[in-house]
């Protein structure tokens, strides 16, 4: 059985690029591994470090999470925060982490030119913070997406050289865990491009089914095709890729075959697309509500992932730090 972490930021509410991208197979990987999920409310202070609310946000994610069907009985679930312990595997990590390697990382150029008034130390040692959330595991398999490549090779590379300093084989190197086809790349509505938070591009787990409806109508597409067999544009190849993870295989081609002999009219296909999303989310929406109002629920839940975390994560620590050589006075 495999060990497996991921974490997912806090900086907003969940789309249908993260449920079909990420969430889908982690509702898989719980049933047949040991799982960690946790959100990442620390690494939100990279970008947002002064958040409106921060304990919000927290809370909806959890509430999203849960509405999906991670099960807090069969996985941990956990809030970054709640298990200290992973900042001082941080603190020790980042004494064999160099700035030249984490200045070369490619979410930090980026950070830097996106955000050029908030160049923060938090921002330089995201992946060292990552490393340690996955290593105080002992996490052997991580699931992540294109854009997580790099900063889990860096974790394994600071296991590696943890190990090497000193002279041990404690930190197993996690890999990628490998969903073969099944990750799928949900584009946003706008043309071109994935669903992302920050694109205003995308489609909420908790939108209203009016929400959906507007967002689908108004989503880029072109004038047509204008010979039969045409490849679809970008635009509407992204509608296709939307329909292919909510919509029945039937509808599917029926607005394929359409497509392909001109005589397709976007807005029938867009109206199927919303009412196939609504039928997809609406479910999810309502538990998500339901979850939401749950504060009890909400708090056990915490607790009890909190607490299997920290027992994971506070042996690590001891062993860490035996290996280091931190000892009590005999
Ligand atoms: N960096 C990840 C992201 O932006 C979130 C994350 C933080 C994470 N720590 C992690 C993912 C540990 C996997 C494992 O999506």
């Amino acid at each position: 059985m495999d060990t497996v972490v991921s974490g997912i930021r806090s900086t907003g509410n969940l789309h249908l690029g993260n449920y079909f991208g990420a969430i889908k197979n982690f509702l898989k990987m719980q049933k047949e591994n040991n799982c960690y999920f946790f959100i990442a409310d620390y690494h939100a202070l990279t970008t947002h470090p002064h958040p409106d609310d921060l304990h919000g946000n927290i809370k909806q994610v959890l509430a999203e999470y849960l509405a999906c069907g991670i099960d807090p009985e069969t996985a941990t679930i956990f809030i970054q925060s709640d298990v200290p312990e992973v900042s001082e595997l941080y603190l020790l990590m980042n004494m064999n982490a160099y700035v030249g390697e984490l200045e070369r990382t490619a979410s930090f150029k980026e950070k830097v030119r996106k955000q050029p008034d908030n160049i923060n130390a938090g921002l330089l040692t995201y992946p060292v913070l990552m490393a340690a959330d996955i290593i105080i595991h002992k996490a052997n398999k991580v699931p992540v997406g294109k854009d997580q490549e790099q900063h889990l090779e860096m974790a394994r590379r600071f296991a590696r050289r943890f190990n090497t300093m000193y002279g041990v084989d404690y930190f197993p190197e996690p890999d990628a865990y490998n969903f073969g086809k099944q990750l799928v790349k949900i584009p946003g509505l706008d043309g071109s491009g994935k669903m992302g938070k920050s694109e205003g591009n995308g489609i909420f787990l908790a939108d209203t089914p009016q929400e959906i409806r507007k967002k689908v109508m108004r989503a880029v597409t072109d004038t047509g095709p204008e010979k039969p067999h045409q490849t679809p544009s970008e635009p509407v190849k992204n509608l296709f890729t939307l329909m292919s993870v909510v919509s029945e295989p039937e509808t599917v081609k029926f607005f394929k075959d359409k497509h392909a002999n001109c005589e397709i009219r976007y807005g029938d296909m867009k109206k199927q697309l919303a009412e196939d999303i609504v039928k997809f989310t609406e479910p999810i929406r309502e538990r998500i509500i339901e979850i939401h109002s749950d504060n009890k629920y909400l708090a056990k839940v915490a607790a009890e992932g909190a607490e299997k975390a920290r027992a994971s994560a506070s042996k690590t620590i001891r062993e860490v730090r035996k290996i280091i050589g931190y000892r009590p006075f005999a």
